[in-house]
């Protein structure tokens, strides 16, 4: 696999390459008139986190505490393409508006700060705490660049940090890196929980193509206490990013551990993806639920069936009052990420999002929506019932509701062995078509037309897929559209599809057909999102 950490020496080029495109851009614009291509502005978030400027990739650190939400995320912040690893730093009190702060952690002599977690020590059981001030500790994975070129294999280490000021500044540990690399080349991500059950605290964290499970009492001295998941499940790619989190099961109190594991490549769209197991812990062994018995690469397990959310984690620190899992990823794909036609910031987050564990006849399911916070946002609405479908229907106008801030809930009951078929559009001939098809039980999303594609050869070139895991007659979905992105929420969030686009022009319509047939559509909520 090829290793995207050898970047430097093609920074140069690429950012060489980068100033070419935008210049040829702008000549072919010239001539082609009636194209509005859209500039960096016109292609950032209305509502979804990215950075002022330069580069990010997966969420980092996530904790609650004193009404902040905050959010560490990968960054790089002297150019629009990976480089030296920093943890860019923002905070909000609902997880959908965000401030930027100041960095929170910079690269230094061992190396670049890599993906990793941070938890509220409110016992300070780590003993950094200081006159009542409560320690916020930080754990990272250290990439030593010079260790890489140099042909090494140990070059990456586990580290912690501490903030005094509630993960405003952090202060390296003097006794880094707290967990040395035992000769394994991908050895990263560490992700701390804490386990009330055995009084402790556990860490997971990747290690080439299988989870390593570590256990500690100070947050400071760290025991490997097992590994999961060699022959288990996809590994399509290197395993990255763990989650790994105690849930309730919906309307039972049963209670479950889930391990997140995002690989790449091997997503279930290809490159990368994220899924995930059920089963128990003892405090030390983490063993596969008996109904995920035998897991293949091939299962249904994931998180999100589209491109573009990567790398997610949960918030640590939820209060109990609260109780919630809630989640982010990155929205991008290393297949591309380095690629968008982007130019002062690449990469967005995805939206909050609660995740939940429920049990069926056939086992558990991790369903996820998103976070009920977005609904202070709804500011114009409008809501239909029993809508005939007769033919291409046009549903929802960006003369009522702006498509590029909006949140989009629809019931069809009673579904037909058809396939269903949503397509926004503009007047410019951009489409993105998304939908589900019930004759094969598959939902669809096909960003092939939906205007830029050809920075990347795999950014469009297969028709995204995700199986329908519900066994109900009636289809429901939630669509939250920003100017550049579609998070598709089908029955309640069994089915989950991300993917980002970069039209030409902003989405004037949305549109409705039943492939050789009408159809009722029950009800139709649109609501139009505002932020300031
Ligand atoms: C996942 C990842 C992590 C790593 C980070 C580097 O996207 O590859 O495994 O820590 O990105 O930026």
């Amino acid at each position: 696999m090829k290793n995207k950490f050898i970047f430097l020496s093609s920074c140069l080029l690429s950012a060489m390459l980068l100033f070419s495109c935008k210049d040829n851009s702008k000549d072919s614009d010239e001539k082609t008139p009636e194209v509005t291509a859209q500039s960096d502005t016109d292609f950032r978030p209305n509502f979804h986190f990215t950075p002022q400027s330069g580069w990010m990739n997966d969420p980092n650190g996530m904790f609650f505490y004193n009404g902040y939400f905050h959010l560490y995320f990968q960054h790089y912040p002297d150019d629009n393409i990976w480089g030296p690893m920093h943890w860019g730093h923002a905070i909000s009190t609902d997880m959908i508006t965000w401030k930027e702060q100041p960095i929170a952690l910079e690269p230094d002599d061992k190396g670049y700060i890599f993906s990793g977690s941070a938890v509220v020590d409110n016992n300070n059981t780590s003993g950094f705490g200081q006159e009542g001030k409560v320690p916020v500790i930080a754990m990272f994975t250290y990439h030593d660049p010079k260790g890489e070129e140099a042909g090494e294999i140990d070059y990456q280490s586990q580290a912690i940090a501490y903030s005094l000021d509630e993960g405003k500044t952090f202060t390296k540990y003097e006794g880094n890196p707290v967990i040395e690399n035992p000769g394994i080349r991908d050895f990263r991500d560490p992700k701390i929980t804490r386990d009330e059950v055995h009084d402790q605290w556990v860490m997971v964290l990747s290690a080439d193509d299988k989870t390593m499970f570590y256990t500690s009492q100070n947050l400071k001295d760290w025991e490997l206490a097992s590994e999961f998941g060699r022959g288990i499940g996809a590994h399509g790619g290197v395993w990255e990013c763990p989650d790994f989190i105690q849930m309730k099961v919906e309307g039972t109190d049963e209670k479950k551990w889930v391990l997140i594991q995002s690989l790449n490549p091997g997503g279930f769209n290809g490159g990368s993806g994220t899924q995930y197991f059920v089963g128990d812990f003892d405090g030390k062994t983490f063993t596969l639920d008996e109904s995920m018995a035998d897991l293949g690469e091939d299962h249904h397990y994931w998180i999100d069936f589209g491109k573009d959310n990567y790398a997610g984690v949960t918030w640590a620190n939820i209060p109990e009052e609260n109780g919630r899992h809630l989640f982010m990823g990155w929205m991008s794909n290393w297949q591309y990420a380095n690629e968008v036609p982007t130019e002062t910031w690449r990469s967005a987050m995805t939206i909050a999002r609660e995740l939940k564990l429920e049990k069926n006849d056939n086992g558990y399911l991790i369903t996820s929506v998103p976070a009920k916070e977005l609904k202070n946002y709804r500011s114009l609405s409008y809501q239909e019932e029993n809508i005939k479908i007769e033919g291409e229907t046009k549903l929802i106008d960006s003369s009522r509701i702006d498509l590029a801030r909006a949140e989009i809930r629809f019931n069809i009951s009673d579904i037909k062995d058809t396939n269903y078929k949503f397509r926004l559009s503009n007047s410019k001939g951009d489409e993105l078509v998304f939908g589900y098809n019930h004759s094969k039980k598959e939902f669809y999303l096909d960003r092939s037309a939906a205007g830029q594609t050809d920075f990347s050869k795999d950014f469009a070139n297969k028709v995204s897929t995700a199986p329908r895991i519900s066994e109900s007659e009636d289809l429901s979905g939630i669509i939250i559209l920003d100017k550049t992105s579609i998070e598709l929420f089908f029955d309640e969030g069994e089915t989950v599809i991300t993917e980002i686009f970069f039209p030409n022009f902003p989405w004037e319509q949305l549109s409705v057909m039943a492939e050789g047939g009408d159809f009722t559509l029950d009800n139709l909520e649109a609501y139009q999102l505002n932020f300031n």
